[in-house]
């Protein structure tokens, strides 16, 4: 009895197998002309596949072409000749810490190194090698060093207005220890990078399973799947198993960039690199400032937060990012186009523009609107001190718009 139900049982499990194959290759032969292949460069602990953009070219040549020159995709690189943007040349090559110490930089045939020299000693201290570079350049960059698995940030950073090394922001003025690099550090400089012990305090990462700079995936999700649909079909011109953002509430539009651009926060229970495109920032960390006091959202870093507080904004129920940015194109001093976004929005509005009693100036300006409504402004945190009294900082745009009494700058 038992013998022939198995029996039975098996011989059903043959027809079912049999005919759910010949069913399934039917289904795919209408579509499937060869088996795809694609390999992914790295793993989100998640399961996220991270593919290659060099993949997209064959569909959106022209935003990868744009997107790799942009400061995103070149936020996190490997330290070489052309991404370090500090100096190997005689004269431009050292860095005087103090009295005691001198930092000179060493290139070699192995790579390229920070060696800091007390002045009664031959040889140096300790020879650290840049692995890494933070930064694309646009203000300054940091570097990271790789021991076993251990990142650490070097002492002796790079800084774009005076273009020279110096001692790093926040940095003693003595010989100090390399800084560990945590997850919350990459976060906002890379796209993943996985802590091998999980402890969100560890400085301790995967060096294969890590993908530098900002790239398409920390933007729009998972791709593998869109990639296979498309290549599978392609005359179909709509895109398919993406995340859309056309399809998202403003608030998760802003969030996608305020993850990176709201200041320094602090996490809720969620981990670095668990928030994705789509979700609800607050539900991942809150801001470690006080949101509604102006006077702590810096420039540097709290697009986000200046510009939540501007009328374009607040009278305004469609105002985000991309309104004045796209997220694929370095822009940065195109004004004309920047200009021509306040002026899309701004005659379209019942009331008129109307910067009374400046015509003139506006006119001599060539009705450059930011200049005076987007001015300049010091970064209270992004500076160094160059001697007891003088301090220089970098310079950026507010997103504070408004009105400005220009003449007390
Ligand atoms: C074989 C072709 C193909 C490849 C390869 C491909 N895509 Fe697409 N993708 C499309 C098509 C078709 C659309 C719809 C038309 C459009 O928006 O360009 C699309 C649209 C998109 C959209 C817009 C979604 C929306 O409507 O908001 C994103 C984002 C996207 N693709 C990302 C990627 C990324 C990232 C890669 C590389 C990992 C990639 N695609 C590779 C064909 C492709
Ligand atoms: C993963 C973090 C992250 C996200 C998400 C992010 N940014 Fe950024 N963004 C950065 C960092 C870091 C820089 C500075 C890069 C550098 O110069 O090294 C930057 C720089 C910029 C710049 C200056 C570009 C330049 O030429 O100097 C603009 C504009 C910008 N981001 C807009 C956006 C917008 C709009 C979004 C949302 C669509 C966004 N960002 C999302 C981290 C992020
Ligand atoms: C909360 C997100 C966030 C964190 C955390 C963060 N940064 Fe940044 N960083 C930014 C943004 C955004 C910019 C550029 C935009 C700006 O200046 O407003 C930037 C700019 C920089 C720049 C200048 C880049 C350039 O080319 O101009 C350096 C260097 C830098 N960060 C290093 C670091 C290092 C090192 C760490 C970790 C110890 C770190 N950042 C942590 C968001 C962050
Ligand atoms: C800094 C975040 C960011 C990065 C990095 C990024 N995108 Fe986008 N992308 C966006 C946003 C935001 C939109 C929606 C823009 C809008 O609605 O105006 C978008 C829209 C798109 C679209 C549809 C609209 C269009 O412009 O054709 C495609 C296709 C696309 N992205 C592909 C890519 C590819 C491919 C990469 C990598 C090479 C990439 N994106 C990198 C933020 C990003
Ligand atoms: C999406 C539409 C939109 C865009 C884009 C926009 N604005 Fe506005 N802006 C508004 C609205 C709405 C108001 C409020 C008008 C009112 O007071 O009724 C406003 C107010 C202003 C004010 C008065 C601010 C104050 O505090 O009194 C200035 C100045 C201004 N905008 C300049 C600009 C400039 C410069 C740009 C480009 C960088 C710009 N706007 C882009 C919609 C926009
Ligand atoms: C009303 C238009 C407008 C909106 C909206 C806007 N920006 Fe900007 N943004 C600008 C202009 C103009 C600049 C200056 C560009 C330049 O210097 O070439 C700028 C510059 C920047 C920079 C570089 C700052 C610097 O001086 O280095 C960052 C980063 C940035 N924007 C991020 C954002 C983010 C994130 C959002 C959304 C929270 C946003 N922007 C919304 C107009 C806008
Ligand atoms: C030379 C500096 C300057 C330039 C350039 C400039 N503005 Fe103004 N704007 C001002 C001043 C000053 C005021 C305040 C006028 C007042 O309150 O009487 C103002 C006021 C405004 C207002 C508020 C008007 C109101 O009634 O509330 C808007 C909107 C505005 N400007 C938009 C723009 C736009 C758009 C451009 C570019 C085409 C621009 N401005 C170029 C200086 C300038």
């Amino acid at each position: 009895m038992k013998k022939r139900i198995l029996y039975i049982s098996s011989v059903i499990i043959i027809l079912v197998g049999t005919i759910s194959y010949f069913s399934l290759s039917t289904k795919t032969s209408n579509n499937t002309n060869e088996y795809i292949a694609i390999t992914p460069i790295a793993t989100h602990i998640n399961g996220m596949d991270f593919i290659d953009s060099a993949t997209c070219v064959e569909c959106h040549a022209q935003i990868v072409e744009d997107h790799y020159k942009t400061a995103h995709f070149n936020s996190l690189q490997t330290a070489n000749k052309n991404t370090i943007k500090g100096s190997f040349d005689k004269n431009k090559n050292t860095l005087k810490l103090n009295n005691k110490v001198t930092f000179n930089f060493i290139k070699k045939d192995s790579g390229f190194y920070q060696e800091p020299v007390f002045n009664n000693q031959n040889t140096p201290f300790y020879s650290a090698k840049m692995d890494i570079v933070v930064g694309s350049g646009t203000k300054g960059q940091s570097y990271l060093m790789w021991n076993n698995n251990n990142l650490l940030q070097l002492q002796a950073s790079y800084f774009t207005p005076t273009d020279s090394w110096i001692n790093s922001p926040g940095a003693p003025d003595q010989l100090a220890p390399a800084r560990p690099v945590l997850e919350r550090c990459l976060e906002c400089h890379t796209t993943y990078a996985q802590n091998i012990t999980g402890d969100k305090n560890s400085n301790q990462f995967h060096k294969k399973n890590f993908v530098y700079g900002i790239d398409c995936q920390r933007c729009h999700g998972p791709v593998k799947k869109h990639l296979v649909y498309h290549k599978q079909n392609p005359t179909d011109k709509i895109a398919k198993h993406i995340i859309k953002y056309s399809s998202l509430s403003r608030q998760q539009r802003l969030d996608a960039c305020a993850l990176c651009h709201s200041g320094l926060r602090t996490e809720t229970t969620e981990r670095a690199f668990s928030f994705a495109i789509g979700d609800t920032l607050k539900k991942f960390s809150f801001p470690d400032y006080d949101e509604s006091s102006l006077k702590d959202l810096d420039v540097h870093g709290n697009q986000y937060g200046l510009l939540k507080a501007s009328k374009c904004f607040t009278n305004s129920n469609s105002l985000d990012c991309t309104t004045c940015h796209n997220p694929h194109k370095k822009e940065r001093g195109n004004i004309s186009s920047f200009n021509q976004k306040c002026m899309d929005c701004h005659t379209s509005l019942s009331k008129p523009i109307n910067c009374s009693g400046d015509n003139n100036e506006i006119k001599k300006m060539g009705n450059n609107c930011i200049q005076c409504h987007m001015p300049l402004v010091k970064s209270e945190t992004m500076k160094i001190q160059i001697s007891k009294n003088e301090e220089i900082s970098v310079d950026v745009r507010t997103h504070l718009i408004g009105i400005y009494n220009l003449k007390n700058n």
